[in-house]
């Protein structure tokens, strides 16, 4: 059974939709990508997992137990995290503040995310506890949110365009603790633009038009098909 499943779900936002039938399946401890253009519906597909915007038709499945039509405190306590692309930290809080509000039990059987093991994974946030978020670099700011979800322990991760307004060198990083994250067990869907990102970490690649899945496939066969990648993801 995949852990989740989307099945044909639609999504307005008031009069206008915006998803047409999404369906995608998500192997535990795959990483599973979303791209497409701007404005083509990634961010909102995560928003109807997370039940932050609800899809007004559709099966949403984790573990097998619909979660259509919960609210997304539920969701997010049922184990999935969502990293949206404002990264949402607290400015006035530190960086040790923001995690340790954030923290919630792991479930059983599975190692607990705390401040130490999160801190392996960032070591720049390590130096730098006491510091007030608002002051943190962009990159600085994309590890603490990320960080932030950890400390819920999530099973799934949903991690909106992390890249995005990062500097090449940062972009690397960020792209090496996602796979990290992959490696510690972790589900992940990525929403990204950043070609050599999705390219080098997904297992499972859905480009996305007009809030349809209009391909899918393996990043390596994204890859070698350059005419896919000149129909729906070159500008
Ligand atoms: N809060 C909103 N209210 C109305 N329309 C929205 C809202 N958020 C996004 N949209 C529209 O929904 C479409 C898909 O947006 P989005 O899911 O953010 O795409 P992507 O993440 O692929 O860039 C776009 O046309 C966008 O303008
Ligand atoms: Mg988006």
């Amino acid at each position: 059974m995949p852990q989740l499943e989307v099945n044909d779900i639609h999504t307005s936002y008031g009069l206008s939709q915006v998803l047409f039938g999404i369906t995608l399946d998500v192997e535990e401890g795959e990483i599973v990508s979303l791209v497409g253009r701007n404005g083509v519906g990634k961010t909102t597909t995560m928003r109807s997992i997370m039940g932050l915007t609800k899809p007004s038709q559709g099966s949403v499945k984790f573990e097998g137990k619909e979660i259509a039509g919960l609210a997304a405190h539920q969701i997010s306590k049922l184990g999935i995290g969502f990293v949206p692309e404002e990264r949402r930290i607290f400015p006035d809080l530190t960086v040790w503040e923001n995690l340790d509000i954030a923290r919630r039990p792991a479930p059983a059987g599975r190692e607990a995310w705390d401040e130490e093991r999160v801190y392996t994974l960032f070591p720049d946030l390590k130096e730098i506890p006491d510091r007030p978020g608002g002051v943190l670099s962009g990159g600085q700011q994309q590890m603490l949110t990320i960080a932030r979800s950890l400390m819920g322990n999530p099973r799934l991760l949903l991690l909106d365009e992390p890249s995005e307004g990062l500097a090449p060198k940062v972009v690397e990083n960020v792209r090496d603790q996602v796979k990290l994250l992959k490696e510690s067990g972790l589900t992940i869907i990525l929403a990204e633009q950043n070609l050599g990102f999705i390219l080098y970490l997904s297992d499972k690649v859905h480009i996305l038009e007009k809030g349809e899945v209009k391909w899918s496939g393996t990043g390596a066969a994204l890859k070698a098909d350059k005419s896919i990648v000149e129909q729906y993801l070159t500008v």
